[in-house]
């Protein structure tokens, strides 16, 4: 069983391998290079991340052939899809792929990127679930991204894989990647066995908002991880920021515009309401004091109760009380 395992990662890291080498040396590869280029990656990030090409033809079936490798083995591997004949054809056909490692840093699955979003294929294909992989429990980049968590005592989180890798090319090589599920006990003993501080940096967009407002209860709920957010402007990617506006300005966005929890969900709360009329005013209050209401330190408390006091002109005190009411409405 244990050889299968080893078998199952020899597979992987081989098909890496010849991914890589197409994208970086075949013609087959070269208009995916040509859009990693235009995304701004260069050669040597991209064989850091072994990022590679797949292309449209049976390569990876022909290459394992040719090496004699058993069918048993090509079947359960995950590489291949099998039709009702029970032949195997590659499963990822015309995609960039990136490699996704164990924490030991060996390949164990990939998620394949299609070129062209135009097409109505899915952006992005996953690899099935095999004795090695499972999506749920894989925090991308984090084989490399250990060392600097532990001295930077932090952990970025990212939504995407190009966002982790843009991130690492502009300095800051404490980010992870989740696959889009919601977070696992697995996931989140490997990031507390190493830090203590998560900062979560998710797309500006409206979907990635809502997942930061998701992503702070479920940490808080199910981890002791101290959270903070980092807002990336103009709803941008943090990929696409890099881009946009260079690494320096990005770096300095990482380490200066930290909110915490509280101030992000406030934030987002009163971006529901029109501020100008009062009875949005009020509701927007009383929902502001149910989040303040489920701080745990009385000092935390203090200082959001005062900042909307001041931010609508009335008494803490009064705050306090309405806050007591809210408390035992839901008790
Ligand atoms: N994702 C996925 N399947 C999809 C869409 C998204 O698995 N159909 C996951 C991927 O892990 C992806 C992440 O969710 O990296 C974030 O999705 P999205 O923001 O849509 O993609 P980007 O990473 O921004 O991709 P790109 O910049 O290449 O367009
Ligand atoms: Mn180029
Ligand atoms: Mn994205
Ligand atoms: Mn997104
Ligand atoms: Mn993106």
């Amino acid at each position: 069983q244990n050889s299968e395992q080893a078998q199952l990662i020899s597979l992987y890291d081989q098909t890496a391998q010849l991914y890589t080498h197409v994208l970086l040396n075949t013609k087959m590869g070269q208009q995916a290079l040509e859009y990693l280029h235009q995304r701004g990656l260069t050669d040597d990030i991209i064989e850091k991340f072994q990022l590679g090409f797949a292309p449209g033809e049976q390569l990876l079936k022909e290459f394992f052939d040719e090496k004699k490798v058993d069918y048993q083995v090509l079947r359960k591997s995950g590489l291949f899809i099998e039709d009702q004949q029970g032949q195997l054809r590659d499963r990822f056909r015309g995609r960039v792929m990136y490699a996704i490692k164990n924490p030991q840093g060996h390949v164990i699955a990939f998620s394949g990127r299609i070129l062209n979003k135009a097409d109505s294929q899915a952006k992005y294909i996953n690899s099935p679930e095999t004795k090695i992989f499972s999506k749920s429990n894989v925090l991308y980049n984090f084989d490399i991204a250990r060392t600097a968590i532990r001295q930077e005592k932090r952990a970025i989180l990212f939504e995407g894989f190009m966002d982790v890798i843009a991130a690492y090319q502009s300095g800051v090589t404490n980010g992870i990647a989740s696959m889009g599920t919601s977070f696992t006990n697995e996931q989140i003993y490997l990031l507390q066995r190493t830090t203590t501080q998560l900062d979560i940096c998710y797309d500006g967009d409206d979907p990635g908002q809502a997942a930061i407002n998701r992503a702070i209860d479920a940490f808080s709920q199910n981890s002791q991880l101290k959270l903070s957010v980092i807002e990336i402007p103009e709803k941008l990617d943090p990929d696409e920021f890099v881009r946009q506006h260079g690494g320096k300005q990005f770096n300095e966005i990482v380490h200066s515009a930290r909110l915490t929890p509280t101030a992000f969900k406030l934030d987002y709360l009163k971006r529901d309401f029109n501020l100008n009329n009062e009875a949005d005013q009020l509701t927007y209050i009383e929902r502001a004091l149910k989040v303040i209401g489920q701080l745990g330190s009385s000092v935390e408390q203090d200082l959001y109760l005062n900042q909307l006091a001041q931010e609508f002109n009335v008494q803490v005190a009064d705050l306090r009380q309405q806050l007591r009411q809210i408390r035992s409405q839901q008790s």
